[in-house]
């Protein structure tokens, strides 16, 4: 679906994600959103606050699992994704703190913890909306290429394309971690109902590849062709290769 602008394009998808929410808590159970980091899903978290803050959506009945972390952060760093997440989001809901998922950036044992948060996933009841942004790489999560199409919570390396794209942020490239938990590619298609959101000329090429070239693990979005339910929201400058 390609909209005007990104604006649009997060009006109309927070309207559907606040009347999934509803219809799932109506139905006596707990809606369970998995959710992104980056850039590209500010104006759409800005969207859901400013439903929330209508009264058209609340968050108490929502757990959320976010899709990865990157590792050895410090407790609290500005960059970190659970930082990210309570700035942009969370502190501005309802949600409770213990319906928070993410991660964890600087894990005893990564393996148990990754296992643990599948199960976490798996005793949830599995996600019913999947948020994703898309990197250069064609990555989800942090999928970069080469991850398989069955793959799983683990510990991830990322991508020199990723890890220059990130520098900025970080204040140089030789600050920005060189690896990462992510939730896997089939850990994310096994959403019920995924949107993926791109803004921007930076992205249209990509998001071609993604949408239209062939289903292969070094492009982890284009898993998604294969998914019954997952749309692409884009403006006018991410379809523009369409
Ligand atoms: C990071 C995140 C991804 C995100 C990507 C694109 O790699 N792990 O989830 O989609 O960056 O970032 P941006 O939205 O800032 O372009």
């Amino acid at each position: 679906r390609i909209f005007p602008d990104r604006t649009e394009a997060c009006r109309i998808l927070a309207a559907e994600v606040a009347e999934l929410v509803r219809s799932i808590n109506n139905a006596g159970r707990p809606a369970v959103l998995g959710l992104a980091t980056g850039r590209t899903p500010l104006p759409f978290y800005a969207e859901l606050i400013r439903l929330h803050q209508a009264g058209e959506l609340s968050f108490a009945n929502v757990i959320s699992f976010n899709l990865d972390e990157y590792l050895g952060l410090s407790h609290g760093h500005p960059e970190s994704y659970r930082t990210f997440m309570e700035r942009e989001l969370f502190s501005h809901v309802d949600m409770r703190p213990e319906n928070i998922n993410i991660p964890n950036g600087n894990p005893d044992d990564i393996s148990a913890r990754c296992a643990a948060y599948e199960k976490a996933i798996r005793d949830a009841g599995g996600i019913d909306f999947q948020l994703l942004g898309i990197g250069r790489t064609g990555h989800i999560g942090f999928n970069e290429p080469g991850s398989p199409r069955d793959s799983r919570t683990r510990q991830v390396e990322l991508d020199p394309i990723t890890r220059e794209d990130a520098a900025p942020s970080f204040g140089g490239l030789e600050h920005v971690p060189t690896h990462a938990i992510s939730m896997g590619c089939g850990t994310i298609l096994e959403a019920r109902k995924i949107a993926l959101l791109a803004w921007g000329d930076g992205k249209a090429s990509i998001v071609k590849e993604a949408l239209t070239g062939p289903i292969t693990d070094q492009v982890s979005a284009s898993f998604l062709q294969e998914h019954p339910d997952a749309t692409f929201y884009l403006d006018a400058e991410a379809g523009s290769e369409l």
